[in-house]
Parts: structure tokens; sequence; C-alpha cells
């Protein structure tokens, strides 16, 4: 019952559509996971899922022991579930620092150490969302899901798009919030290699079920392995 976040024979999906498979999956306090897996394989589907925003068939999500599997989407984000989403979803209307302060919440997470941990947001704290480059947008996001100074981390392919110097920067950040501060995450990402060195543990999904669950050391050590679970 110590786990951050447990989840037992899932099955979500879209109306009638089930594309997960019974999962079953844990993390524990502080713990970091690389959820990967080829296009389509319901990386998406888990993280919305775990946020609330798929239709629920079967089975349960628990969150420090309390059962949240019927619980709305905001209910899930006012006991510690953050995410960045796929598409970002920032304000484009609002200004960096309103974007940052608009779901705030008390803790670790305010507006300046945001600002110490992306200091571009702070030179652009006065620009509107629709001004930001796409790797500004990506810190943003991340600020914001920090901002809400949540329990559990969930970024959905945060590197997706952005130039090497950005996902480099980007990394760096993610290092420190899932290492040094040990926020609990799940990230999803397509560049298992990038994201293999921050994590803890991994799991590969195929057609909505667990292909493979390892250690991330366990998996950046076995090349070959790894390869063929993600080839297109
Ligand atoms: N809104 C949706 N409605 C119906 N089916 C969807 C929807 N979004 C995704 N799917 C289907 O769910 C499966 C998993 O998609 P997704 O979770 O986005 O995969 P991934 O993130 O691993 O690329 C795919 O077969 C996809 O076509
Ligand atoms: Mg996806």
């Amino acid at each position: 019952m110590s786990d951050l976040l447990r989840i037992e024979q899932l099955i979500c999906g879209y109306d009638e559509a089930q594309v997960l498979a019974r999962i079953d999956l844990s993390l524990a306090q502080g713990q970091s996971l690389a959820l990967l897996g080829r296009n389509g394989a319901g990386k998406t589907t888990l993280i919305n899922s775990i946020v609330g925003v798929t239709t629920h068939h079967h089975g349960t999500i628990h969150l420090k022991g309390e059962d949240i599997t019927r619980l709305r989407p905001e209910q899930r984000a006012a006991r510690g579930i953050g995410w960045v989403p796929q598409e970002r979803n920032i304000f484009r209307s609002l200004t960096v620092e309103e974007n940052l302060t608009a779901s705030a919440r008390p803790g670790r997470w305010d507006v300046s150490a945001v600002y110490t941990m992306f200091p571009r947001l702070q030179e652009r704290r006065r620009n509107l969302g629709n001004q930001l480059s796409g790797g500004e947008q990506q810190m943003l996001a991340v600020g914001r899901a920090l901002m809400l100074n949540p329990k559990l981390l969930l970024l959905d392919e945060p590197l997706e798009g952005l130039a090497p110097i950005i996902v480099d920067e980007l990394l760096a950040a993610l290092r420190r919030i899932v290492t040094e501060e040990g926020l609990a995450a799940i990230i999803v990402e397509q560049k298992a290699r990038k994201i293999l060195p921050l994590t803890d543990e991994a799991i590969v999904l195929n057609r909505g079920s667990i292909a493979l669950a390892a250690s991330a050391k366990a998996l950046l050590e076995n090349p070959a392995q790894l390869d063929a679970l993600l080839a297109i």
C-alpha cells in the first residue's frame, strides 16, 4: 500500500473502443518511469487514463492508496496529478507568467523556482503564449505542471519536435526534477536512449499491453532487446 500509483487490470479507451488491455503497473514514491513503445502502442492513452480523460471500461487506479478511478480530471489534479499533454495546451492569449499562475497551488514550486529551472521563461515572462517558440512552449507546459505542486508528474513526449539544443536543455531540467528533486514521474518518449538514463524503471507498451517491464538500466544495457521492441 506504500505505492504512490497503483494501476490494476486497467482497460480504457475511447467510447466503445478498448485500447489498453488489462494494464498492471505500480510506481513507488520518488520513482520515475520511462513509458516506451511504437507509435499507436497506447502510451498517450495510458497517460490520459491516469489523468482521467479516456473512457474507463475495467480496473482501478489508486493514488497514495486512494481509489481515483471514478474521479474527474480536476479532482485528480487536486490530488496531485500533474500533466504535460502531448499537445502542450498552453493558453495562447495569456502571458507566460499568467500561464504559470493560472492553476498554481502552494508548495515548493512557485514562479521564482520555475524561473530558476527555466531562465528563458523569466526573460519571456510578459510575452503571450502564442509568441513563444516550440521549446519555450514546452518549458512553459512543464513549468505550469510543476506550479500545481504535483505528487506525480506525467509528461507525454516532452522532447517531440524540438531542436537538439533545446532537447538537451529540457533533459537537464527533467534530470533535476526527477533525480535531485525526487518528484515521481512517468515520461513518454520516442527517444528511449535519451530518457532511460534519467529514469529508474521502464515499460514498453505494444498494442495496449505491457510487452516488457524492466529497470531502465537493464534496458539500456540491452540495446538489441530495446531495438527489437521499438523498431517500426
Ligand atoms: N481519440 C481517439 N479516439 C479513438 N481512438 C483513438 C483516439 N486516440 C488514439 N486512438 C487509438 O488508440 C491507439 C493508441 O493510441 P495512442 O495512445 O495515441 O498511442 P501512442 O501515444 O503510443 O502513439 C491507436 O490505435 C489510436 O488509433
Ligand atoms: Mg502519444
